[in-house]
């Protein structure tokens, strides 16, 4: 049921929240047939009148009409409904609904198993309010507002479509998640607080004189016991539905409150301003960055600096979060495949969350992340929706120059965007070798984004890259999966090759000649989809890599890290310098090569970089610095000019960072030479750049007093644990927020 356009939509339940979706369906297109049960005559009647629904009547008579039924009522009696309407539903119609818990109904006693619901795709509309009824619902209730869907194993790819674009249609952003987190989130964030509301009021109620605490209560009572007008006969549906879930939370909740009476019962006045402290800044943060959220290019947020203590050491065991480079594609690759991917061991951090919402705003379902696991429900090479506002790139050019690629080729029009540091980034490189396939492409200023893109019909190019770019090469490479004919790309030195393997890992053939250092596909293929285990980030390796090279004493092994021969410039230019870094357990993950590496500390010696190893270590060069800054003798790099066009200018930035720790620098329009010697501290500015950022944290096992790093926020882009890991082997690195507005 891939149009969903002509369905006749049956609504079970004509309260506040299955009116709203009767209003809003009605005002997205005015011809839909929606027919409605409810044992509210009234509200039935009114719908009538209201020319919102067009039939009304029993569930026995109106399901065997509906193309998609919509079960608009509390909790458990979805589970007392669901028999009825699978017996006498059509065999082909789709069934959702709105409740607040997931998991009830393959647990409850009336339990169903996957199968017996493959047509049922669960939802819930993060939307309401207190107030209930038919005459309360709107039509515009859902928009830009959240729709969890917590699809199951029996639902088709085909399914999930269709009640992705149901909800799409009423303007919600389509987020997707597993049934058991659901609960557990939904127990903490909405089912908690309306039992606070309701006990609240409860305890007021049975004070003496409760008539007189109520009328001297005012705006605090009121804000708080807000919730407790809710619909009670739903509530309480609401808590035996996910009563496990629910009691794992109050009983955080009543330990809390035991503490607090414990710290008001003994006076403990700084305890309490600690306390209240912490959770009145947590609320603020909740409230500008989640609930009203800013324009997000104001969130560029420089709010985060790292102190770094100078010594510590380096040893352990540690496994490196997911490649990034591999997460992003694994997101576009597996959305636009036919079928459903899973992805293990993908980088939840901000830029491949960026991508992970981008699709979604294309209308493709993604349940999680959840510990770095995703289920992608892929739309098919065709399947992509026009997106209904820019699509946010943040901080990343490698999903802006892959995502023009594939845009491009769309039957829609889109804009990409981003952050300050991306809105300065060259995409000439891609948009003009894009424009000479057939696609129609208008930059910013000066060749930088926004990129605003008008779906084209493209044709095959042969490409002769005049930087060896991966971006670049992927970009035009996903262009050419749409293109008439073939399109190749020809790179002047060999750089990282992830689209071609994973490509080839969704069954979509790549030419690949390595002479000639060429890669070919050919237009109109399908993908299939596949698994993917994304292995650890030599990227974010490198830093420990560094941190290990540098540090008398240390001993680390870095687990499951990516060692895929593009990406391992950082292990043979560390192995040039005399660093002692041993392989093993070398295996084959999903088309990428997987090793351990430990490393110990060795006296580096600084060298001559050769030009061939730039493009295979682009990414790593801060940190190379870094270890170039503790070598004897001189490094020299020569031939890089693509530093410069980095997230920031990173020859400049880490120039002026390694002078202000007194290290001997030159630098060049392509390079930079470094003396290592001693380095002092002092206060860094990393540019907003994360891996300037986390460079300059491992300067500071080596650097004779602390050193300060300004704008380190973006370490979450590429690395959110960064800072746990780096205290966990011995480095002496904390952070510090503050809540400085930043637009
Ligand atoms: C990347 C390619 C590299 C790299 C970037 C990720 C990729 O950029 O710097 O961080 O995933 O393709 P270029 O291809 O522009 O060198």
């Amino acid at each position: 049921m891939k149009d969903i356009n002509n369905k006749v939509v049956l609504i079970v339940g004509l309260g506040m929240i299955g009116g709203s979706i009767a209003r809003g369906l009605k005002k997205a297109n005015p011809k839909r047939q929606i027919i409605a049960c409810d044992t509210d005559i009234q509200a039935l009647q009114q719908a009538v009148d209201d020319g919102v629904v067009s039939r009304s009547g029993e569930l026995a008579t109106l399901c065997p009409l509906a193309d998609i039924i919509i079960l608009a009522v509390p909790p458990l009696t979805v589970c007392e409904l669901l028999p009825e309407i699978l017996n006498c539903m059509a065999p082909s119609s789709l069934i959702t609904d709105v409740a607040s818990v997931k998991s009830h109904i393959f647990t409850s006693s009336e339990k169903f198993t996957e199968q017996e619901l493959a047509n049922f795709v669960p939802a819930h509309p993060i939307a309401g309010s207190e107030k209930s009824g038919y005459a309360a619902a709107v039509d515009d209730l859902f928009e830009q507002r959240n729709v969890i869907l917590t699809p199951h194993a029996g639902n088709s790819t085909d399914s999930v479509a269709a009640i992705n674009a149901l909800w799409r249609e009423l303007g919600a952003n389509v987020l997707g998640m597993t049934r058991v987190r659901h609960d557990e989130v939904l127990a903490a964030t909405s089912h908690l607080p309306h039992l606070l509301a309701y006990a609240i009021v409860d305890v007021l109620l049975k004070q003496e004189q409760s008539e007189d605490i109520f009328r001297y209560a005012a705006g605090g009572f009121a804000d708080f016991s807000r919730l407790a007008s809710s619909d009670a006969r739903m509530w309480s549906d609401i808590f035996v539905a996910n009563s496990a879930a629910v009691e794992k939370v109050l009983d955080d909740y009543i330990q809390s409150l035991l503490d607090f009476k414990t710290a008001i019962k003994k006076h403990e006045h700084e305890k309490l301003e600690k306390s209240f402290g912490a959770a009145k800044q947590a609320r603020e943060n909740f409230i500008t960055q989640h609930f009203k959220p800013k324009k997000q290019e104001e969130m560029i947020s420089n709010q985060l600096s790292f102190s770094v203590q100078p010594g510590g050491q380096v040893a352990g065991s540690i496994r490196v979060a997911g490649d990034k480079s591999i997460s992003h594609r694994s997101i576009i690759l597996a959305s636009i495949a036919n079928g459903i991917t899973r992805v293990t061991g993908f980088l939840e951090g901000e830029d491949a969350l960026n991508t992970v919402a981008a699709f979604r705003e294309m209308g493709v379902t993604i349940v999680g992340p959840e510990n770095g696991e995703l289920t992608i429900y892929g739309v098919g090479k065709n399947g992509l929706q026009a997106p209904r506002k820019p699509l946010y790139m943040g901080n990343s050019g490698t999903a802006m120059r892959l995502l023009a690629g594939l845009l491009a080729a769309q039957s829609f029009d889109s804009e990409l965007t981003g952050d300050e540091s991306l809105t300065e980034r060259p995409m000439n490189r891609v948009a003009q070798p894009l424009r000479s396939m057939g696609a129609n492409i208008d930059t910013g200023e000066s060749g930088t984004p926004p990129l605003a893109i008008r779906g084209s019909k493209l044709k095959g190019i042969t490409y002769e890259m005049p930087i060896a770019s991966a971006q670049v090469k992927s970009c035009l490479l996903l262009a050419g999966l749409y293109a008439e004919g073939e399109t190749k790309t020809i790179e002047p030195a060999p750089c990282r090759d992830h689209t071609e393997r994973m490509l080839q890992g969704f069954g979509y053939e790549v030419v690949i000649d390595e002479e000639e250092g060429s890669s070919a596909v050919i237009g109109g293929a399908d993908l299939k989809a596949t698994q993917i285990d994304v292995p650890g980030d030599i990227s974010s390796a490198a830093f420990f890599l560094v941190a290990a090279a540098i540090t008398p004493g240390s001993d680390l092994t870095l687990q499951h890290v990516g060692v895929n021969p593009t990406r391992i410039g950082i292990i043979n230019l560390l192995r040039d310098m005399g660093a002692n870094i041993e392989s093993s357990n070398e295996r084959l993950v999903g088309g990428e090569p997987v090793a351990d590496l430990r490393i110990r500390y060795r006296q580096l010696k600084g060298i001559v970089i050769s030009e061939a190893q730039i493009p295979l270590a682009i990414d790593e060069f801060p940190v190379l610095f870094v270890a170039a800054a503790c070598a004897e003798g001189e490094t020299l790099l020569r031939g890089a000019k693509e530093l410069r066009v980095k997230e920031s200018d990173r020859l400049d930035a880490m120039a002026q960072g390694l002078n202000i720790l007194g290290v001997a620098v030159e630098t060049f329009d392509d390079g930079i030479k470094i003396t290592g010697g001693q380095m002092g501290g002092g206060a860094i500015n990393s540019f907003g750049d994360h891996r300037i950022a986390m460079a300059f944290t491992v300067a500071g096992l080596r650097s004779e007093s602390s050193i300060d790093i300004a704008n380190c926020a973006n370490v979450a882009t590429s690395f959110p644990n960064f800072v746990e890991l780096a205290s966990e082997v011995g480095m002496r690195v904390s952070a510090q927020k503050s809540l400085k507005a930043t637009s």
